[in-house]
């Protein structure tokens, strides 16, 4: 970690009385310098309900977009606008319409790892922390859940009363992961638990001791007292969970479990980017107003 680079984003940021939100996947120096590290939903919540102006949002660029449709006053930084996340793109608005048009009493619910388009042309957001609480609480009986697969499986098989439409959308990191993987190397560490993030197969989560979000898995791991973990996600939680918790052991799975979109968040780039406060996020006017209304819904919902 370059500890002079980080010391002066610190002093910039409070001269600038800017605010550093990072996700549990960036670089573990950018972690370091964030004001707050968190999952999406957290750092959603963060961004419309703190009262800093400027907001660096260290992640993916639909994490940005997304504060900016909330806080459309607010000045929204992405330190690298190429960051982006694949699973994102994986539906059509043209597919929603589809399903759209085949189904009566419908919800379309997009994880809110969608584009600002798709987001303006669903009725709710949710992320994997407060997806069952929200569609448990939906009035529609059919439920069209875009764009991750894996996540609208593992929901369906929590949520008994609701008819799901699936989309073939996933995260590649975490479709990575195989079962006969988590299976080998459990062989290896036998009392270790295993914690999986609902992005994963169903096969994987269907094997896992703890399914949750990124901010879930974390607090599970630190209230255990269990001492070695399987981890199936993203490897950038491991310093969250190495710092809260330095006497115990975490095995990833394989050496691939890496969103190289997070990775983009450099030093450098968020050096760059609070000094000349450019990279600033835009939301086209047209689709901000429809999607601001699904990100809403979602805010309260999960209340
Ligand atoms: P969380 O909401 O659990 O932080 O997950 C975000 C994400 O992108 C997972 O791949
Ligand atoms: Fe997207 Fe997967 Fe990266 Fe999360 S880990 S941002 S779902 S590519």
């Amino acid at each position: 970690m370059n500890k002079e680079l980080m010391e002066h984003i610190k002093r910039l940021k409070e001269d600038k009385k800017a605010l550093i939100l990072a996700h549990y996947y960036v670089n573990d120096d950018i972690q370091e310098v964030a004001d707050f590290v968190g999952d999406s939903y957290y750092l959603s919540k963060l961004a419309m309900e703190r009262p800093e102006d400027i907001i660096i949002f260290c992640g993916v660029s639909f994490m940005g977009e997304s504060a900016k449709i909330l806080s459309p006053n607010k000045t929204i930084i992405s330190p690298n606008v190429d960051a982006k996340c694949p699973m994102a793109y994986m539906i059509s608005i043209d597919k929603i319409k589809e399903i759209r048009e085949k189904y009566n009493d419908l919800a379309v619910v997009c994880y809110i790892n969608s584009t600002s388009e798709v987001k303006a042309n669903s009725d709710v957001c949710v992320t994997s922390s407060n997806a069952i609480k929200i569609i448990k609480n939906l009035k529609e009986k059919n439920i069209f859940f875009i764009p991750d697969n894996n996540l609208g499986k593992y929901l369906s098989t929590k949520i008994k009363n609701k008819n799901f439409i699936f989309h073939d959308g996933y995260c590649p990191i975490h479709k990575n992961v195989s079962k006969e993987q988590v299976i080998k190397l459990r062989d290896i560490h036998r009392d270790a638990k295993i914690v999986v993030h609902p992005e994963c197969n169903y096969d994987v989560i269907s094997i896992g001791d703890f399914v949750g979000s990124t901010s879930e898995i974390i607090d599970y791991v630190c209230k255990s007292s269990q001492k070695e973990f399987i981890v199936c996600t993203e490897e950038g939680i491991l310093y969250e969970l190495k710092n809260k918790n330095p006497e115990k052991n975490f095995y990833t799975v394989t050496p691939y479990q890496i969103c190289n979109d997070m990775k983009k968040i450099t030093l450098e780039n968020l050096l760059r980017s609070l000094t000349n406060l450019d990279s600033q996020v835009l939301v086209d006017d047209g689709i901000k107003v429809r999607a601001e209304k699904a990100l809403k819904n979602m805010h309260e919902l999960a209340r």
